[in-house]
């Protein structure tokens, strides 16, 4: 049977290409993409579709990828029903807090506005520091958005923390860890085990 996978575009898309050519999957048209979306294995009976990391997860909620690889920052924004299977150990960062160096946000009462792309990791977070704030939704470069005055701190990635540095935030304190991870549709894992566990296979051989 053939299966499809569902790969994230942008960041985490050089690497991850990169270990399915070492785990010698036929990705050449993957290679050369063009402007195309959809791309067959030339080894194997595998399609690939790169779409944007919060349409992976869409596409195998709803099984029309029977797996995804996917950054754990829109996994926890997104706590849906699949299997989280296999962490590549590729596209490490953060989760943090960061703000312009005077603010203060922990020790100091009133009303605290933090932004973010990720409302939901933000809120849990702050809850679970028992502190009730107004998230703010911003869909990116959300650095700016202490340095507009629109909100106290923000909650982001960071890696290599350039992009706070050279805009002046500091980081008051990390979340979490975060990496790449494959993730594969419930009834696919049973459906298509054979397959499912084969890609998987020679997926972990590789990054060993
Ligand atoms: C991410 C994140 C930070 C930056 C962190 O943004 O939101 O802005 O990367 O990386 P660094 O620590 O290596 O500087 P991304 O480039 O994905 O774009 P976006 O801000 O438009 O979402």
């Amino acid at each position: 049977m053939s299966i499809s996978i569902a790969l994230t575009k942008g960041r985490i898309e050089k690497e991850v290409i990169k270990i399915l050519e070492k785990s010698n999957f036929g990705i050449d048209e993957l290679k050369n993409k063009g402007r195309k979306l959809v791309f067959n294995d030339t080894k194997e009976d595998i399609k690939y579709f790169l779409v944007k990391a919060n349409d992976t997860v869409t596409y195998v909620e709803h099984g029309v990828a029977d797996i995804a690889i996917v950054g754990k920052d829109t996994l926890l924004e997104r706590e849906e029903d699949y299997y989280e299977v296999l962490d590549l150990g590729l596209g490490k960062c953060k989760f943090i807090v960061a703000a312009l160096p005077d603010s203060n946000i922990f020790n100091n009462g009133g009303h605290i506005k933090i932004a973010s792309k990720y409302p939901t990791v933000t809120k849990k977070y702050f809850q679970s520091r028992g502190m009730d704030v107004e998230v703010i939704k911003i869909e990116g470069s959300v650095e700016l958005a202490p340095i507009l005055g629109i909100s106290n701190a923000i909650v982001d990635i960071m890696e290599t923390g350039t992009t706070l540095k050279e805009n002046g935030l500091i980081v008051l304190a990390e979340i979490c860890d975060i990496s790449t991870r494959v993730i594969i549709n419930k009834s696919s894992f049973k459906l298509k085990s054979n397959e499912i566990n084969r890609f998987l296979n020679k997926i972990r051989r590789c990054i060993k």
